[in-house]
């Protein structure tokens, strides 16, 4: 096929928050898993999106096998950053996360694409709570957006990854 492009995507956020789901809906609809399974570690995949090719890498959010984040920091280009809107107890943790994240050293001043993911769920919180509960307002070093999506139907996935292809194009 044809490849243009090729950036290599950290998708990263809180164990359960639904990472390999989305990024099962960004590949051809024959080649996706309706069932997924927490990640062990983490897990690669090459996609095709308009012109670019993605190497997503999909890590784990699993307490244990966080520090694996920041060994792809270094080569990431963008990054995917997968709250669960309805885990509120836990969006503190997942702020805490994040700002880590922002603050290493090897992490350039990539775009950041923020899903509030499980929208769905009736309890979800609104992506602009989402958003003032992780502080995204004090991120002025790097450009950054939040979608809502659902990462069992799709919906919103392919906007986040759109405006994400904008800046990485
Ligand atoms: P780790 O690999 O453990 O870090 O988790 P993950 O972030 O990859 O989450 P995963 O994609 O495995 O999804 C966790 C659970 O949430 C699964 O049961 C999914 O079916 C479910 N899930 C994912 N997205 C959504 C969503 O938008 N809405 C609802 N209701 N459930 C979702
Ligand atoms: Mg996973």
């Amino acid at each position: 096929g044809v490849s243009g492009k090729k950036v290599n995507v950290l998708v990263v956020g809180l164990d359960n928050s639904g990472k390999t789901t989305i990024i099962e809906r960004l590949k051809p609809r024959p080649k996706q898993s309706t069932e997924v399974a927490p990640t062990v570690g983490f897990s690669v995949d090459e996609l095709q999106k308009g012109s670019l090719t993605f190497t997503v890498f999909d890590m784990s959010g699993a307490g244990r096998y966080r520090t694996l984040w920041e060994q792809y920091y270094r080569e990431a280009d963008a990054v995917i950053f997968v709250v669960d809107s309805a885990d509120k107890l836990r969006m503190v943790v997942a702020r805490d996360e994040m700002e880590h994240m922002l603050a290493h050293p090897n992490l350039r001043k990539v775009p950041v694409l923020f899903f509030a993911n499980k929208k769905d769920v009736p309890v979800a919180m609104p992506p602009v709570e989402i958003a003032q509960a992780l502080g995204l307002d004090n991120i002025k070093d790097r450009p950054w957006q939040i979608v809502p999506s659902n990462g069992l139907s799709g919906e919103g996935v392919d906007n986040g990854v759109d405006w994400l292809a904008e800046r990485l194009g």
